[in-house]
């Protein structure tokens, strides 16, 4: 059983990175919200509990709690800012509103030697974010460190193993930040430090192969990281059970088929039914110009595929009759798949309030697969963070471009070109892309941008070549940075990777004469254009 520590989320953004920071340390995380009880955090035999901060004062109604019994179940605790700042008041101590609240980089002075702390020197650098201050410390605590605002920045009880700090650790900007979770997870909690990639794989591939036994799979794969990733694990665990389905829609970035071809059929020997259909796209896009009705015919199409090649393999009904013939010959039961890989990540299960809540979203994912095809689920990164999922696909051997891609939308360059799609544009943006991506990796700037690409919207321009006047359509530079796509910033690229992009589109493109930069963050805009 893998050493877990809570941390539960008292509504700041801080959950997740805090999550993140166990998890470097080699330790299992899990977020849990602040309404759990005292019975489930037993139940769960957590080897460490964190509060989280949040954005809310202690001191407004309705301000966010945990049932004090936490406190007696002999689990150590660390509390950061806001979790700090409620147990100091539920176990007596006092939070003031000193009017002196400290926001970003400040100066913490030691006052006592701490646990988490053995070997840092009397005055270092932390990152504050707080109106109210412990002004006292609960009987049985002392005070180990202050700021200018905050008389009690760390406290600690080290014989209920009870820990408070003002400051965040969590934060790049905190000097060795990193160490207080070391410190709190392996020499307070006793946690052993076992959460490796090598570990994640053994622990998901003897988790899928309990969970499937000697049925079939089906994956289907859409040329980016998550479903990549997923179907490498599952293959690992299962074989030849399983089967992926990778549909060419004909809106895809350049080279992306060959990829999976490559990857799967030929280097990792999966089972790969490669479905090319990009004139069933073009045919049902045609005449289309709504962005909504866009993606909804896409994500149709892509659902009636799938059930196409899932009807062909066996599956439906309830598994167990196995009615038609059996093509497959070698399957185990004479049926068709019964599992269903899905790529879903750990900040899609939080997102989705709870465990159940998370499944529904799940079979929605699915894309609402007919009744008839029902499937169970598998959902082997369902604990993982995005930076974890990659870590994984490397040791399993993905190509770089794989792990390293950015993201893509699921309706591909059918939502890059604005206006009706035609084979002619999806290949003009295709190929002016692929020049992006390029010059963009040569810069070195590929994993650091959160999206750079092409959009083609569908004018056209007039412009000059050689002796002739060209009526042809431009091409935009979308290049944003992004933690999380919620919001985004413009990359402000180097001028002369900018002209060189331009300059290389409208020489080797055809059907291209302008080339513009896409200067919007979002918002106001979006980071797509569709
Ligand atoms: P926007 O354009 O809303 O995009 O700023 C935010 C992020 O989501 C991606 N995106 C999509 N992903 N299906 C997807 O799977 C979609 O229909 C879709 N639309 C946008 C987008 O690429 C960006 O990373």
């Amino acid at each position: 059983m893998t050493d877990t520590v809570l941390v539960v989320d008292f509504g700041a953004q801080y959950a997740r990175l805090i999550a993140r920071r166990v998890r470097e340390a080699h330790v299992y995380s899990e977020i849990v919200p602040a309404s759990i009880s005292v019975d489930e955090v037993r139940a769960r035999a957590p080897k460490g509990i964190i509060f989280s901060g949040g954005p809310k004062s202690v001191y407004e109604t309705p301000a966010p709690s945990i049932d004090p019994g936490v406190y007696d179940l002999g689990i150590p605790i660390l509390g950061l800012c806001y979790g700090a700042q409620l147990m100091a008041l539920q176990l007596g101590g006092t939070v003031s509103r000193t009017g002196q609240g400290e926001y970003g980089r400040t100066e913490l002075s030691l006052t006592a030697a701490s646990p988490l702390s053995p070997d840092w020197p009397v005055s270092s650098s932390v990152w504050m974010s707080h109106g109210d201050a412990i002004t006292e410390v609960p009987k049985g605590f002392v005070a180990t460190a202050k700021s200018p605002g905050a008389p009690v920045a760390a406290m600690h009880d080290t014989d209920r193993r009870l820990f408070g700090l003002q400051f965040h650790p969590e934060v790049v900007h905190t000097d060795r930040g990193g160490e207080v979770f070391d410190h709190f997870l392996i020499d307070v909690c006793g946690c052993l430090p076992e959460w490796t990639h090598v570990s994640i794989i053994e622990q998901q591939v003897a988790a899928v192969r309990a969970q499937v036994g000697s049925d079939r799979v089906l994956c289907a794969l859409s040329g980016g990281v998550d479903s990549a990733v997923a179907a490498a694990l599952v293959h690992k665990a299962v074989g030849d059970q399983l089967t992926c389905v990778f549909v060419d829609t004909g809106l895809m970035r350049s080279g992306e088929a060959d990829q999976v071809e490559d990857t799967f059929r030929r280097q990792f020997k999966v089972d790969l039914v490669h479905v090319k259909a990009a004139d069933r796209y073009f045919t049902a896009l045609a005449g289309v110009t709504d962005p909504e009705r866009k993606r909804k015919i896409i994500g149709e199409l892509f659902i009636r595929i799938f059930e196409e090649v899932a009807r062909d393999l066996g599956a439906g009904g309830d598994g167990g009759s196995g009615a038609g013939a059996d093509a497959g010959g070698g399957a185990p039961h004479g049926d068709g798949p019964r599992f269903l890989v899905q790529g879903t990540l750990y900040p899609d299960v939080i997102e989705s309030g709870s465990d159940t809540a998370a499944n529904i979203k799940s079979h929605h994912n699915v894309g609402g697969l007919p009744e008839d095809l029902a499937f169970d689920l598998v959902e082997p990164l369902r604990l993982l963070f995005k930076d974890e999922v990659r870590a994984v696909g490397e040791e399993l051997g993905l190509p770089h471009e794989i792990v390293w891609r950015q993201p893509f939308p699921g309706p591909g360059l059918g939502v890059r070109i604005i206006g009706e799609v035609t084979p002619e544009r999806a290949e003009i943006l295709r190929n002016a892309d692929a020049v992006v991506v390029e010059e963009i990796r040569r810069a070195g700037l590929y994993r650091e941008l959160w999206q750079s690409f092409a959009v083609l919207p569908a004018v056209r321009t007039v412009g000059v070549m050689g002796d002739g006047r060209t009526y042809a359509y431009p091409i935009v530079i979308r290049a944003v940075t992004s933690d999380d796509a919620m919001t985004a910033d413009w990359a402000r690229l180097p001028y002369d990777l900018v002209e060189r992009i331009a300059s290389r589109i409208i020489n080797e493109v055809e059907g291209v004469n302008r080339v513009a930069l896409d200067v919007t963050s979002k918002p106001p805009g979006t980071i797509e254009w569709e």
